[in-house]
């Protein structure tokens, strides 16, 4: 049965699929596992920081204090191609979970950090990082 609302406990729900598809695809496993590590206990500090994030956001808890756009410019460069991957993963996961109206409320907002992100790290400046 999909879940009619969204919780802590659904976040985390959420949150843990998800990163179990990336750690297990072949084109973000790899960025993934070498800027977290390949264990568990290395994922989980990651995991509980995503719990906060997707309750900031969704639920506006205020649980989440960090600065995504400096942790994503820190990270190696990886293509800008892998961003719809991402994006895909998460839709599925959200529609794993939830009906369509929420299942789409977190596309809608992964969507917009993902334009932001990417307008952030493809930009003038950084051109040998277009791909
Ligand atoms: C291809 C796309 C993406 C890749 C490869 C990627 C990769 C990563 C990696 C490797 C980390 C861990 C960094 C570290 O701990 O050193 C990270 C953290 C994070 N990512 Fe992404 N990411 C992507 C897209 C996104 C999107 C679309 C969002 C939001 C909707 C997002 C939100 C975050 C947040 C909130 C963190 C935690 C930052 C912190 O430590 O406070 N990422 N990402």
């Amino acid at each position: 049965m999909k879940l009619e609302t969204i919780s802590e406990e659904s976040i985390k729900m959420l949150v843990d699929r998800f990163y179990l598809k990336i750690r297990a695809d072949s084109a973000l496993g790899p960025v993934f596992n070498d800027a977290i590590g390949h264990s568990d206990e290395q994922w989980g500090p990651h995991l509980n920081r995503m719990y906060d994030f997707w309750s900031s956001i969704m639920l506006t808890s205020g649980r989440y204090h960090g600065n995504p756009m400096q942790k994503h410019k820190n990270l190696p460069v990886f293509e800008k191609s892998l961003f719809e991957r991402w994006l895909d993963l998460f839709e599925k996961t959200a529609h794993e979970i939830h009906p369509e109206h929420i299942a789409r409320h977190y596309t809608e907002k992964s969507r917009r950090i993902a334009e932001n992100l990417k307008a952030n790290l493809y930009t003038r400046g950084n051109e040998e990082q277009i791909r």
